[in-house]
């Protein structure tokens, strides 16, 4: 297929990461250069152990992520509230008042990584929603009820009907993004719902489907939640992805596990895309002969459905292969006990990144 890129260069508004895990500690120094060298802003999920509950640990983390960000780059960590049963909602007015929050985090209590202290209810913070439609914060959701008689692969369309669609019906004002969308009827529900209903779709939901994680053998690297489904999924997610409606745009959902612990009798869930997320997504849009749309997705359907102000600086990506290496180094100590690999390992993709300094 033709491909009109001048000099085999594409240069976009620097972009936004609306939905990453950075972690804590050793790891989190290890990985947050991955996402600053090319997102200029990036929404950080709070399911740390515990959960960032109150403003003051959201300031203190936000603090230890600016510390590991290398010098001379610009890179703002915009932070996120875990919402639990009896979270107050004087936290999240002061929080958003502050400036400090940019959202608050649902998570169905047990629904995926660190989500013990998750809500157990839903119907039962209602009274959270009506403030957060009040102050204008909005709401980020995992997607997927817990009900051990619904199959895996259902949970997203389940949780779509059975919670989602009330919450959207009760409080028509609040600001509602579905976290790393996985189905045709995810699609479908955000593109015909309001306004108000955006989500994000990541890297590896538009490369793999749910053969990747059993190919020639139990692959735990494409395990994450909620999971890869069947391929007609992947081509929805793909066409939604690159239609250039606002609705949809770019959150990677980079979510850095040890080896150990992705290797284990229960290995824990998620994908770690950070370092070649950019390149990862422009693979796709290519594939898709939409590189012109590949700008609204990664660069401004999210800054405006957030109400931000688009990114001035531009980032330059290159035509020429690069190959991805089998493991992702981790900082010095670290690096001497455990290690991480990347989404793409071992494989090659067409897009490099160039610095930003
Ligand atoms: O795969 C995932 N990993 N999905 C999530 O919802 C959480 C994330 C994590 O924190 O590891
Ligand atoms: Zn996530």
């Amino acid at each position: 297929m033709p491909l009109n890129i001048p000099q085999g260069h594409l240069t976009l508004r620097q972009p936004d990461d609306w939905h990453v895990h950075f972690r804590d500690g050793s790891l989190m120094k290890s990985v947050v250069s991955s996402t600053a060298r090319v997102f200029r802003r990036a929404i950080v999920m709070p399911n740390l152990s515990p959960p960032i509950t109150t403003v003051e640990a959201a300031i203190a983390y936000r603090e230890r992520i600016l510390s590991s960000v290398p010098k001379g780059i610009s890179f703002s960590p915009l932070m996120t509230v875990y919402l639990t049963d009896n979270l107050s909602v004087n936290v999240l007015r002061e929080g958003s008042q502050k400036a400090v929050f940019t959202a608050a985090k649902l998570y169905p209590a047990n629904a995926t990584t660190n989500s013990s202290m998750g809500v157990t209810k839903i119907t039962n913070i209602y009274s959270i929603f009506e403030t957060m439609e009040e102050i204008g914060l909005p709401l980020l959701v995992h997607g997927e009820v817990t009900d051990l008689d619904v199959d895996i692969y259902d949970r997203e369309a389940v949780f779509i009907d059975k919670y989602l669609s009330p919450i959207l019906e009760r409080f028509p004002k609040l600001r509602v993004v579905l976290e790393h969308i996985t189905t045709e009827q995810a699609v479908q529900f955000v593109q015909t719902a309001s306004e108000n209903l955006a989500a994000t779709i990541t890297p590896h939901h538009l490369h793999i489907n749910r053969n990747a994680m059993f190919l020639g053998g139990l692959r735990s690297d494409f395990y994450c939640l909620p999971v890869a489904k069947r391929e007609r999924h992947r081509i929805a997610l793909r066409k939604a992805a690159t239609s250039g409606k606002p609705c949809f745009f770019l959150g990677t959902d980079s979510a850095p596990h040890l080896r150990s612990s992705k290797e284990s009798s229960c290995g824990c869930a998620g994908i770690f895309n950070a370092h070649y997320a950019l390149e990862s997504y422009a693979e796709v849009f290519e594939e898709e002969n939409a590189l012109d749309r590949l700008e609204g997705f990664a660069s401004v359907h999210g800054a405006a459905f957030y109400g931000m102000p688009l990114n001035e600086d531009s980032i330059n990506l290159k035509r020429v292969f690069q190959v991805i290496p089998e493991r992702f180094a981790l900082q010095e100590e670290a690096e001497k006990i455990d290690h991480l690999v990347p989404f793409h390992a071992g494989e090659s993709l067409r897009w490099v990144v160039e610095p930003m300094v």
